[in-house]
Formats: structure tokens, sequence, C-alpha cells
């Protein structure tokens, strides 16, 4: 091969790199600006029940079974947790939760308990196993429209099912009292969430 050509050949190889770099980093930062899912409100400012929650980054699960709770627990019994894709990701990078955040915890009982401490056994041993789901509990981030309630809007859509549609906003002695007492960071409890905990 003639030196000339194979310069040429190079410039095309590293044209077709550079082209395939570029691509991949458009791609990339497409991805990273995913639209984020805002809490929508209803005209007297209820909470609409936000939008595939399920598909949100999960962060973690306490569990307060019945039956370690003299046979209520305050907030039976997994507690599932997400928070809304694209507030996480700015969460990442600032270590802020931006307004608009939201919080879901979508309540699920223990699976058929077996003894008194609500565990069963299963192939696995004896624990605890997810059962039905039980309503959820949403906590909305915005400075100016919650600000009695230390920033954020709290909000139950009922400890059973279905859950509601819409629900209000609770005042401080029902939920914020408690968050502002001792969550870790800015009102969520972040020392449960190893993803939250930075
Ligand atoms: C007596 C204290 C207390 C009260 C009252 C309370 N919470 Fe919480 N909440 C907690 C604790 C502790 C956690 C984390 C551990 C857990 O879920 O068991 C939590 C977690 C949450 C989470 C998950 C995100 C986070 O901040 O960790 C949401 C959402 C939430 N609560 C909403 C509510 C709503 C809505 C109400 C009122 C209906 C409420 N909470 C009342 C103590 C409380």
């Amino acid at each position: 091969m003639k030196p000339t050509s194979r310069n040429a050949l190079t410039v095309i190889a590293t044209l077709a790199i550079a082209g395939g770099i570029l691509a991949q980093s458009a791609w990339r930062s497409a991805a990273q600006q995913e639209a984020r899912y805002l809490p929508e409100f209803t005209a007297s400012g209820e909470l609409i029940l936000p939008k595939n929650f399920n598909e949100w980054v999960y962060v973690g699960s306490p569990l307060t079974p019945d039956g370690l709770n003299n046979g209520k627990a305050g907030f039976p019994e997994y507690h599932n947790v997400y928070i809304e894709r694209g507030s996480y990701e700015i969460y990442k990078r600032t270590n802020v939760f931006p307004e608009g955040t939201i919080l879901f915890k979508e309540l699920q009982r223990v699976l058929s308990p077996e003894n008194p401490d609500g565990s069963r056994t299963e192939t696995s041993g004896r624990g605890y196993f997810p059962g039905a789901l039980n309503g959820a509990d949403v906590t909305v981030k915005d400075s100016k429209r919650f600000a009695d309630t230390n920033g954020w809007g709290f909000f139950n859509f009922n400890h059973f099912e279905p859950k509601l549609a819409q629900a209000k906003a609770q005042p401080n002695d029902k939920c914020a009292y408690c968050h502002t007492a001792s969550a870790k960071k800015d009102m969520v409890w972040t020392q449960f969430y190893r993803l939250l905990d930075r």
C-alpha cells in the first residue's frame, strides 16, 4: 500500500472512531436528561396519585410487622420506598433534594403469618415475605407551597387498597413533626436508604 493511501485509511478510521464516541456521548447525555415526573395537583391543591412510581429508583424497605408492634404497626408493614428518577439524578450530582422531589412509600403486608411475631416459614427459612399491597404515604418537596410543614408536603393515600386517586396535604401534627424531629437529612430518613445516605 502506498503511504498516501495508508494515511487516507488512518484518517478514515480516526473519523469513524470519533464519530462513534460523539454518537455515544450524545446518547448518554440524552439518557441523563431524562424528563422528570413532577407532582401534579388538582385545582383545590390535592396531590394526584403519582404515576409509574414502581418504575422509579427503589431505595429500600423498612419493615414493621404488626406481630412485633402489639398487633398494630403505625405503618403496616413493609415500607417500599421509591424516589422519582429525575430527582434522584439531580440529588446524586448535588447532594440536595431538588424542588419537586417525590418520595413514594408503598405499604405492603407480610404474607400470611404463622407465628405470633408475624413470621412464617418458606423454603428459604423462617422470616417475613411480601404479601398484599396496603396503600401509600407520599412526600413532595416544595418549599413555598409547604412552608408550614418544613418545605415538604405529606400525603396519605390510605393504609389499605385501593389507593386514593388524590389526597390532601396533612397538617404538621399528623406527619411532618416526626420527620422534622428525627429524619437525618432535609426531612428524609436517609439513614435507612443506602443509595441516599451520602
Ligand atoms: C412517629 C413518626 C412518624 C410519623 C408521624 C410519620 N412518619 Fe413518615 N416516616 C417515619 C420514619 C421513621 C420513616 C423511615 C423508616 C420507616 O419507614 O419505618 C418514615 C418514612 C416516610 C417516607 C419515606 C421517605 C422518608 O422520608 O424516609 C414517607 C414518604 C413518609 N414517611 C410519609 C409520611 C406521611 C405522609 C405521614 C403522615 C400520614 C408520615 N410519614 C408520618 C416516621 C414518621
